[in-house]
């Protein structure tokens, strides 16, 4: 099929990529020239494993690029996948949909009938209003000429090339025949798996051939909108309830790694989503509860579980804080070395990290912050210009005459470092994992002070137990 996605950022480069390893013409349109450029070089836009891979391979034969919105005339399908950042109030910000809405009328072939696609995160009622937008901009009938499906992205950052090839399930929202029937065969080639073997080698993950097959959910569009937030939403309250009950194991003496794992172990509730952390953040659930919340609270049916849930997490940021606080006693004067810029590891978007929160805090304590990241560190100096930190190249570098070292983003690279000589290098070797996931009984051995969140480090260390058969 003739493909195009508007917008080259962590949804519309990762999409279309796809689309075109699965044998569709996809054309990216950004108005952003350095990245159409980035693309034409057969490079990828945004820090994405795997992602490089399939732009080199399909670059130039079913994937192109261009800031032109041209190749609209001859698609069947055109997805905006452009941003919406929040509005002051919480609420999400829809110029850019607005924007490419308008661009899209302008270019719409009355001959043909085409299918636009939200696959930006929008609130509910957006496709009526996309809908609307390019009704009065191009004169044509939605029904006739056009149709807006809501087809909301599930990807995470990271994990976004997995995601897009082996999703749990693909949601669409229409009301229109002729729409339903062209989505459908668009999906065919993911939802059969055909192709896979041929751009498996592509993938930076094993092929997953056990992966159950996606399921296909057709709705309306406005409940296809609501699924997206309300599935965030509650992926959040889950780590803020985790992370709440880490800090009371923490006070009862109870071991949060244990309490999750029995969680998880009733397939009801499920062992995802029971990391422990310093807090959620990230480009997508802080955008996505405040704008949900903001929403409800605006209808008078507000969702005070989530309400509740970002509060929380806030709390647990500020935990981080007052944890190193109590060890250290002051923070004035105090070097602290902090390792994880971004959300999560695999990723270099910094955008409204909790490191950001953090670090801050630290800051206005009268702490001096050395930070290490391996790919979040750009963008976060890009986004943080006013925020004093020194930018370390690696973390030994930050972990120098350190009164604290705090790991707050669980990149894999940590796990190998040499702990031993940066013990050395701390004027003080207290560590916080805030992930729980360093070596903490290796750490001890060497001779750190390890803390980590909702375990009492000392109390649970593990000596192999023979067991009695
Ligand atoms: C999230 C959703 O998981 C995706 O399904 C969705 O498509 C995406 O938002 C989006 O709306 O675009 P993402 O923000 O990339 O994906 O990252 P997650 O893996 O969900 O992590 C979000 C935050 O929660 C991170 O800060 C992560 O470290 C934290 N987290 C996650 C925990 O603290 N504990 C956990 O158990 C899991």
């Amino acid at each position: 099929m003739n493909v195009v996605c508007i917008g080259s950022g962590y949804v519309g480069s990762v999409t279309a990529a796809a689309f075109a390893a699965l044998g569709h013409k996809t054309t990216v349109i950004d108005i952003d020239q350095k990245k159409v450029d980035t693309l034409l070089a057969k490079k990828s836009p945004i820090y994405e494993p795997g992602l490089d891979n399939l732009i080199a391979e399909y670059m130039g034969q079913t994937l192109f690029a261009t800031t032109d919105y041209e190749p609209v005339r001859q698609a069947e399908v055109v997805f905006i996948c452009v941003g919406t950042p929040s509005n002051a109030d919480g609420s999400a910000d829809l110029t850019y949909i607005k924007k490419a809405a308008e661009n899209i009328a302008q270019h719409l072939d009355p001959k043909r009938f085409t299918v636009i696609v939200n696959k930006s995160t929008v609130p509910v009622g957006t496709a009526d209003l996309v809908s609307s937008i390019v009704e009065q901009v191009s004169g044509l009938r939605q029904e006739s000429h056009f149709a807006v499906v809501s087809n909301p992205e599930f990807l995470r950052e990271g994990y976004a090339v997995e995601d897009v090839f082996y999703p749990d399930r693909i949601v669409i929202g229409t009301n229109n025949e002729q729409a339903r029937y062209t989505i459908k065969m668009l999906y065919h080639n993911l939802l059969q798996r055909n192709h896979y073997e041929a751009i498996s080698k592509l993938f930076p993950f094993p092929e997953k051939t056990d992966a159950p097959k996606a399921t296909y959910f057709e709705t309306d569009t406005k409940s296809a909108e609501m699924i997206k937030y309300a599935s965030n939403a509650f992926l959040a309250v889950k780590i803020s309830y985790i992370n709440e009950v880490a800090r009371l194991c923490e006070t009862l003496g109870a071991n949060v790694l244990d309490v999750a794992k029995g969680i998880g172990m009733d397939s009801r509730i499920g062992e995802k989503f029971l990391q422990v952390s310093s807090g959620w953040s990230g480009s997508c659930f802080p955008k996505d509860t405040a704008e949900i919340l903001t929403t409800s609270q605006k209808y008078g049916s507000e969702l005070l579980v989530v309400k509740a849930a970002v509060e929380s997490n806030q709390k647990m940021h500020l935990y981080v804080v007052e944890k190193i606080q109590r060890r250290l006693k002051t923070l004035n004067g105090k070097n602290i070395g902090v390792l994880g810029l971004t959300f999560k590891p695999n990723t270099d978007d910094a955008r409204k990290t909790q490191a950001s929160i953090i670090i801050q805090q630290l800051i206005e304590l009268g702490a001096h912050v050395s930070v290490h990241d391996p790919q979040g560190m750009e963008m976060f100096r890009a986004l943080n210009p006013d925020v004093p930190v020194r930018y370390c190249e690696s973390p030994l570098q930050a972990a120098e005459l350190a009164d604290a070292v705090v790991l707050l983003t669980h990149w894999e690279d940590y796990l190998s470092l040499n702990w031993a000589l940066m013990q050395t290098k701390m004027r003080s070797p207290y560590i916080l994992d805030t992930r729980n996931f360093l070596p903490k009984d290796f750490l001890i051995d060497i001779g750190f002070s390890y803390e980590g969140l909702g375990i009492d480090a000392n109390a649970f260390r593990r000596e192999p137990i023979e067991l009695a058969r």
